[in-house]
């Protein structure tokens, strides 16, 4: 994962096939690091709030399957919060982690 401010946070989960982005950000966050930001509403692809990009792309993280070894990186072309978490100007704020 790459944050906001470039540095790049290495996790290593042991997942089960077809596991979205989403869950296994919530895998880390209750598992490894709480500190890591990340930010989603709905979990089922309406809201967008999980908005970021996987490998250079923007993916719906509650509906897109991880990829092995996938970088994550903030949206680019929205303010920062922390981490993988943006602002999303359409939204008020939802759960941020
Ligand atoms: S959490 Fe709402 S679209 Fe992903």
């Amino acid at each position: 994962m790459r944050g906001q401010d470039g540095s790049v946070r290495d996790f290593s989960i042991d997942a089960a096939p077809g596991i979205t982005v989403l869950e296994a950000l919530i895998h880390v966050y209750r598992n490894e690091d709480a500190t890591l930001g990340f930010r989603y509403s709905c979990t089922v692809g309406r809201c967008y709030s999980c908005l970021m990009r996987m490998n250079g792309e923007t993916v719906v993280s509650c509906r897109e399957t991880l990829v092995d070894g996938a970088m994550l990186e903030p949206m680019l072309n929205r303010a920062a919060i922390r981490d993988l978490a943006t602002e999303d100007p359409l939204l008020k704020p939802s759960r941020e982690r």
